[in-house]
């Protein structure tokens, strides 16, 4: 497994964390079994006592998943990861491992929806606070660590909100206040870059959406680099797992409590279709990134449209940073605007290719209305916060041809 390390990218995605398979098989087995069975009293012992490696529960561990979780970490360059049933069981599960009642979230206003809601609403139940700042203000994110921060948390790339925030300055923010980074990096992917080189401690992907890529299969993902220092006097709770565990301190509390508690872990099944689907992600990244940018550019020039939002776009204000952070390449989603919601509905109406969906990251293009659907429970200001206003639009744009794509959405905006 260390020799894989030295591997590119593009290698790792298909051979990462892949041992042979029974009688040849190429392809990482679906052990589709809920418990392991061990010859001895004493060896199941040794393994629930972490004497031994071995296989326990399909809720604590699985070979399926195990090959997918060691893929997931050589493409981050973490020192773990752990997957589980969806990117939400994945963000609720690593923050809970964190924090405590009283404690509180640092995190950027500009967030997916299911997590702006675990963050306002589920956690404060509980007594776990957030305070919800721009990302891209510098200066007002500093100014708001207080003295119960136990947690930064930023969207590498907003969703649906299109900003992209400075991450290493971010990270430099974080560290003096001695307090991890958890980066969530589901639109920029591994590919575009790697969590821990712009300064992440964790890193959290919704693999439902580009890690696999066909829109098959809900999953989530998180990935530990091994940076935090997790004997600070701020996580008391943390002790005995740093002195124990060292660089997996975290990995190590979240396995033994959070995951183990919650229960929110992949089926075998899941794991397999992920583990396959992310075989292509380079391949797919790309064309997804220079599909984006076409449709953008075609968006912008176009009278109907009243803005587009894409960073990859040269008069973009987040254009600079994107290209320093991801390297000329953008993801593959983009937000525009109509002059209306009835202009924004129509429009959807009348595409032929895109499919009016939940979800982003899948082959086929995607467009979702998120005002009257993802937000639809949210107060006008709550999301306007998270950039979603009456006549936005988001496209999920797909690897089809770009002069499909772009034709598709001519001949609707020419409908409207
Ligand atoms: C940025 C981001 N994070 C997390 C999630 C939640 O992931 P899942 O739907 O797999 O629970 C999503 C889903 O759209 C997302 O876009």
């Amino acid at each position: 497994m260390d020799a894989q390390s030295s591997f590119h990218f593009e290698t790792l995605l298909i051979h990462g964390g892949l041992e042979p398979g029974p009688a040849g098989a190429t392809t990482v087995p679906i052990v589709q079994s809920s418990s392991f069975a061990h010859a001895t009293a004493e060896d199941l012992e040794d393994i629930f006592r972490g004497r031994k490696a071995g296989q326990i529960y399909t809720r604590l561990n699985n070979p399926t998943t195990d090959s997918l979780e060691k893929r997931l970490a050589l493409l981050e360059g973490g020192v773990a990861a752990v997957a589980t049933a969806s990117g939400m069981a994945a963000i609720s599960t690593a923050v809970l491992t964190i924090l405590r009642s009283g404690d509180e979230i640092l995190s950027s206003s500009s967030l997916f929806g299911g997590t702006y809601s675990l963050f306002h609403d589920t956690l404060a139940n509980y007594g776990i606070l957030s305070r919800f700042v721009d990302p891209t203000d510098l200066a007002a994110f500093r100014a708001a660590v207080s003295p119960a921060t136990r947690l930064i948390f930023v969207e590498t790339i907003g969703n649906p909100k299109m900003d992209v925030p400075d991450i290493a300055a971010l990270a430099a923010i974080a560290r003096e206040g001695g307090i991890p980074l958890m980066l969530d990096a589901t639109v920029s992917t591994p590919y575009l870059a790697r969590g821990r080189d712009l300064g992440a401690d964790l890193v959290i992907h919704s693999t439902s959406k580009y890690i696999n890529g066909t829109g098959s299969t809900i999953g989530g993902a998180i990935i530990d680099n091994g940076t935090f220092d997790w004997k600070s006097p701020l996580y008391p709770h943390f002790e005995l797992y740093a002195k124990k565990y060292r660089q997996f301190a975290f990995t190590a509390r979240l396995r033994k409590l959070m995951h183990k508690d919650l229960g929110a872990c992949p089926a075998p099944m899941n794991s397999f279709l992920l583990t396959e689907g992310i075989e292509t992600l380079a391949l797919r990244m790309d064309r997804h990134c220079t599909n984006a940018l076409a449709l953008a550019r075609f968006l912008q020039t176009h009278p109907k449209v009243a803005w587009v939002n894409y960073p990859g776009l040269e008069d973009s204000s987040f254009h600079d940073v994107a290209t320093r952070q991801f390297g000329n390449r953008y993801g593959g989603l983009l937000t525009f605007g109509l002059y209306s919601q009835v202009e924004a509905f129509r429009l959807i109406n009348a595409l032929k290719l895109a499919r009016n969906l939940a979800n982003i990251g899948d082959a086929k293009t995607l467009v979702i209305h998120p005002a009257s659907t993802i937000c639809v429970d949210y107060p006008l200001e709550q999301r306007l916060l998270l950039g979603v206003s009456d006549e936005l639009v988001r496209v999920s744009v797909g690897l089809e041809h770009e002069k499909d794509i772009i034709g598709d959405f001519s001949q609707a905006l020419e409908a409207l």
